[in-house]
């Protein structure tokens, strides 16, 4: 099936998906969100720029590098996103250390209520520094990424009179609850749900169900706190297998892995978030069958998973390679 459904003609911006679940425009974000209706979305789940100059790459480089000019570009983007979700909806937007503060002040100048503030732990990043004599160094290994949740103001007196209103407003705590594996066993195999936590925590690529890697996040504070902490949520990283399904007929390229040196990869696209973190936060603030939008899609996770979880995807890239891999991929998931 293919998944185009325009060609691109002069001054259209081209878009591609099956018109009914999922649409994704090659754009840049801020003139297609501004040609959005208003209260048209239920969601904004994206993976913006951090404005770090992520490994030279020109979408993430130049003024934005400056952290006043981040913040202003992100207010820029977040005054649509606020325009276009539906009152009381929310947006879950990732960030990086350095500059989440920016992320912060930029959404939160629009309108947009600050929530929360969530916990990505992984633990297999690799420290972008340089070593110096002596050991000395200029970074620390990244082990988490940030990931803001705000909301649209209400448009009821109460939380609730907005859920029956605009359909959206709360958090679904029923669909995301964790399963608790340590008093499963003490309750004699009834299934425990708890409370989700604002902290996620992956096990290291490596990891498999009888034991983790060395440098695995979970094993290190299940270790520390000398008993599992299965009360939080957990998922992979992207396996590669997760990260090209649908690529098959794209032709792999070597591309620059994180330990260094190339490998050659359909999907080239350098941040690919995992499938099972992009599912939760789709469950977590996203109604069934509701429309979530990613402005920055990249190769199309949000969308993947968004799909996964039975909602409605539209997303926007202006990279054309990207654009290439996310159609692609998001054509496989729809069929899955
Ligand atoms: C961090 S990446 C998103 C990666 C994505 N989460 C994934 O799993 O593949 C950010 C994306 O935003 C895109 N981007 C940057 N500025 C944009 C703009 N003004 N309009 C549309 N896309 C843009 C970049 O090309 C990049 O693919």
């Amino acid at each position: 099936m293919s998944a185009q459904l325009q060609r691109p003609d002069a001054g259209r911006p081209s878009l591609y998906g099956d018109r009914r679940r999922w649409g994704l425009v090659h754009a840049d974000a801020l003139d297609l969100l501004a040609r959005l209706p208003e209260r048209s979305v239920d969601a904004v789940i994206t993976d913006p720029p951090y404005g770090i100059g992520f490994d030279g790459h020109t979408w993430d480089s130049g003024a934005l590098t400056d952290g006043r000019a981040f913040e202003r570009w992100t207010s820029s983007w977040a005054r649509e996103v606020k325009r276009v979700l539906r009152p009381g909806g929310y947006v879950a937007a990732f960030g990086a250390p350095r500059t989440v503060h920016r992320l912060v002040s930029g959404i939160e100048d629009t309108g947009l209520e600050i929530r929360d503030q969530l916990l990505w732990l992984y633990g297999s990043g690799m420290p972008k520094t340089r070593h110096l004599p002596h050991d000395l160094g200029t970074a620390l290994k990244p082990a988490y990424e940030p990931i803001l949740l705000a909301r649209a103001p209400l448009k009821a007196t109460t939380t609730m009179g907005n859920v029956t209103r605009w359909g959206v407003g709360a958090l679904d705590i029923g669909a995301t609850r964790v399963r608790d594996e340590v008093r499963d066993v003490v309750s004699l195999g009834e299934v425990v749900r708890r409370w989700p936590a604002n902290l996620g925590l992956v096990h290291s690529p490596g990891c498999e169900d009888r034991g983790c890697e060395g440098n695995c996040a979970v094993r290190e504070i299940d270790a520390a706190v000398g008993k599992p902490v299965s009360r939080y949520f957990y998922a992979a990283k992207a396996s590669r297998s997760e990260r090209e399904a649908g690529l098959r007929e794209l032709e792999a390229r070597s591309t620059p892995i994180f330990s260094g040196g190339t490998t050659p990869r359909a999907n080239v696209h350098p941040t690919v978030k995992p499938l099972a973190v992009m599912r939760w936060l789709a469950r977590l603030i996203a109604p069934p069958h509701g429309v979530v939008l990613d402005p920055f899609t990249g190769s199309g996770s949000t969308g993947c998973a968004a799909l996964l979880e039975g909602r409605q995807f539209l997303g926007i890239e202006r990279e054309i390679e990207y654009v290439e891999i996310a159609r692609r991929r998001l054509d496989h998931w729809a069929r899955q």
